[in-house]
């Protein structure tokens, strides 16, 4: 394909006639599709049914003899720790198995950080006149929503290939002891499907933070979620912090939601001993304890880390198709066109296209107005604002296949037809 840039103005207008009648053609159809958000198909969650209907849904008694049904057991289940510390690789003493949602363990680590502190804090975080964190964007829209919710400052910081753009961190950490955080999603990251490279991992851990108590949000929510059959490797950032003389650096948070059941799953998170025992130490003033008749049920089914693999290639076999159609279609569609450059990532739950400057917002909504929801325009960064307005993440898991071919058929439409206007100058 010619790259559009190169076509004569004639050629736009003539492609971009025949592009209106393709475009109408869909408006037609009345479609009703949704890719707005990364969530399991029905098809995957019926993976995880036995869970609830067979012998594993009637247990109540841990192996080790805990009742599950009655209170108690702040940090989870021992089999439950085990298993949730082989996920994260760490030791079962550094983990915490909660209830159903690692985001609210996350909302709940930075709302304690600003009520009492962290671990290592002189004081609140919540006391200074300003904190901020880093965002490597485009990010995951939900923890940007939290540092919203939560006054704290966004600082946008680039996410290459590898990882956040470490230059700029290493030097806006060791200058402003407001920082005191920095959000990271090290394999598969949402929405690029990047892999964080051990040197990024590494810097991470080393750097110099002007802040003492300043932590790695570490969101591995995509550990075990490759789409072939071997997944991105990824240095574990606890390992990297302790081996880097700052073992209290990072917490990681993992759960099972798009493994078992999505907002019903285990959640989870990790740290070092000392944080670990600061972090339950405010926890028992929150709850007597986690739902453990849940952890027990994950267990009993999945039994090892090697059973959530099994569980997840049968997961991959479903969402495998579904990316191909995305990539099938951009490949089909765009290549060459250089008028959009798109993520092919080994796992995790997202696609991200980048368009030409100052077009995603106008493509979502051209797509929404012929029936295709996408996540909004700008979602990905700090204040759901895109600074280059480029930005479009795309969640095939949850339609079909069929319909997944047809929204990115339409979205593809819609990229030329809005990135021949901009050529055009707007006409
Ligand atoms: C990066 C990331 N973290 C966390 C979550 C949500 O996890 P949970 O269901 O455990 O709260 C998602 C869901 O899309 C996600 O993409």
């Amino acid at each position: 394909m010619i790259p559009f840039a190169e076509l004569s103005t004639a050629d736009l207008q003539a492609t971009r006639e025949k592009l209106l009648e393709c475009y109408r053609a869909f408006q037609e159809r009345k479609l009703t599709l949704d890719m707005t958000r990364g969530k399991p198909s029905p098809e995957q969650l019926d993976l995880a049914m036995e869970m609830l209907t067979g012998d594993v849904g009637r247990e109540y008694s841990s192996p080790s003899g805990v009742d599950c049904r009655n209170y108690g057991g702040l940090d989870g289940i021992k089999e439950a720790k085990a298993l949730s510390a082989r996920y994260l690789e760490v030791a079962s003493d550094e983990i915490i198995v909660g209830d159903s949602a690692s985001l609210k363990m996350m909302h709940d680590t930075i709302m304690g950080a600003l009520v009492y502190g962290v671990e290592d804090s002189m004081q609140p975080w919540g006391k200074l006149d300003t904190v901020k964190f880093l965002c490597p964007s485009p990010g995951y829209d939900r923890h940007f929503a939290i540092c919203q919710y939560l006054g704290i400052e966004m600082i946008t910081v680039g996410l290459g290939p590898d990882g956040p753009d470490m230059n700029t961190v290493e030097e806006l950490v060791a200058a402003d002891e407001r920082i005191k955080g920095i959000w990271c999603v090290p394999k598969y990251s949402n929405p690029t499907g990047i892999t964080y490279s051990d040197t990024v991992v590494d810097r991470l851990a080393a750097m110099e933070t002007k802040a003492a108590d300043f932590k790695i949000f570490c969101d591995n929510a995509y550990a075990m979620h490759h789409l072939g059959e071997t997944g991105d490797p990824l240095k574990n950032m606890l390992s990297a912090c302790k081996d880097a003389n700052n073992p209290d650096r990072v917490f990681l948070f993992g759960s099972t939601s798009k493994i078992s059941f999505a907002g019903s799953g285990v959640a989870m998170m990790a740290a070092s001993r000392k944080n670990i025992e600061f972090i339950l130490s405010k926890m028992q003033f929150q709850t007597i304890g986690p739902n453990k008749l849940n952890q027990l049920r994950h267990v009993l089914f999945f039994k090892d880390v090697a059973g959530i693999e099994k569980h997840m290639a049968r997961h991959a076999a479903i969402l495998k198709p579904k990316f191909e159609a995305v990539l099938e279609v951009l490949e089909r569609e765009l290549a060459g066109s250089a008028i959009a450059a798109w993520s092919k990532p080994n796992g995790g739950y997202f696609i991200s296209i980048d368009t030409l400057p100052g077009c995603a917002q106008e493509v979502i909504s051209k797509a929404a107005d012929a029936g295709v929801k996408l996540t909004p325009a700008g979602a990905t960064f700090p204040y759901g604002r895109d600074p280059q307005n480029t930005n479009i993440r795309i969640a095939p898991s949850f339609p079909s296949v069929a319909d997944v071919q047809t929204a990115m058929e339409l979205v593809a439409i819609c990229i030329k037809l809005v990135s021949i206007d901009k050529l055009l100058g707007g006409s």
